[in-house]
């Protein structure tokens, strides 16, 4: 389980997140949205180590890591894949498979591009293909295919629909829930297709200026008639 405790975030003296408490579990996906600008991102980033903590805590499976730096967060299963450039576009696909498991020693590596490559089948024929030549759709499998070779006990996704078109946004999604399955991964993902997103959520928060306004199961998220109008704009 990963645990934040009433976490004041930012980047040196702007502070951008302000109390925020969060919990979210193995085989379990736990959403946040808001709109542009409400920190989402930077929760993420405060998360694996890349925004200034200014107090709180984060703790998983019981223990403190809140400030540690993100190779070190790394190396207790903590994933980011961030909302841009998250892949190695020069390299091919199997370049950038091997680059994500970079920790892990040969015979382990090659076991696990083999184990992730049943879960995306189509990068299995694109392993030698460079990385620009893959739709925007594709790199996003790729982006979540590196995620899970690094074996991760949190994987947090920030966007991983954002410009694809309604077909592999659907993959994507359907993708991140057959994640629920794949192994024991807390998966917290951040979204602006918030209907899809809440689709496949078992847990919402809702953050606004950096401040968590709601939290609950996404059918009372999609009730909440505040909600609806003022923050998500349906
Ligand atoms: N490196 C940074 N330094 C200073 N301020 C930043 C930095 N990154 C983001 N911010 C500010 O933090 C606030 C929250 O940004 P953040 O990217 O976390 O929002 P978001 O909810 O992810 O938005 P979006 O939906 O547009 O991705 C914004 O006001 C933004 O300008
Ligand atoms: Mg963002």
């Amino acid at each position: 389980m990963l645990k934040v405790e009433r976490l004041n975030a930012g980047y040196e003296k702007f502070q951008i997140l302000f109390d925020v408490s969060l919990n979210a579990y193995e085989k379990t996906i736990t959403c946040i949205i808001g709109p542009n600008g409400s920190g989402k991102s930077t929760l993420l980033k405060a998360i694996f180590g890349l925004a200034d903590i200014y107090s709180g805590r984060i703790i998983l499976n019981g223990s403190d890591i809140t400030r540690l730096k993100p190779h070190e967060k790394v190396k207790h299963g903590i994933v980011y894949i961030p909302q841009t450039e998250n892949v190695f576009v020069n390299l091919t696909v199997k370049e950038n498979l091997k680059i994500a498991g970079y920790t892990l020693d040969k015979i382990k590596l090659e076991k696990k591009i083999k184990d992730v490559l049943e879960l995306f089948p189509r990068l299995r024929e694109m392993l030698n293909k460079k990385v620009m030549f893959l739709s925007g759709g594709e790199r996003q499998m790729l982006a979540l295919a590196m995620g899970l070779i690094k074996e991760p006990k949190v994987i947090m996704l920030d966007e991983p629909s954002a410009n694809l078109s309604p077909k592999a946004s659907k993959e994507i999604f359907d993708k991140i829930l057959e994640l629920k399955s794949y192994d024991e991964i807390i998966i917290i993902l951040v979204e602006q297709n918030v209907n899809k997103a809440l689709e496949i959520s078992d847990y919402a928060y809702v953050l606004m200026s950096g401040r968590k306004i709601f939290e609950g199961k996404p059918k009372d998220v999609l009730k909440n008639q505040n909600i609806r109008k003022l923050y998500l704009g349906f």
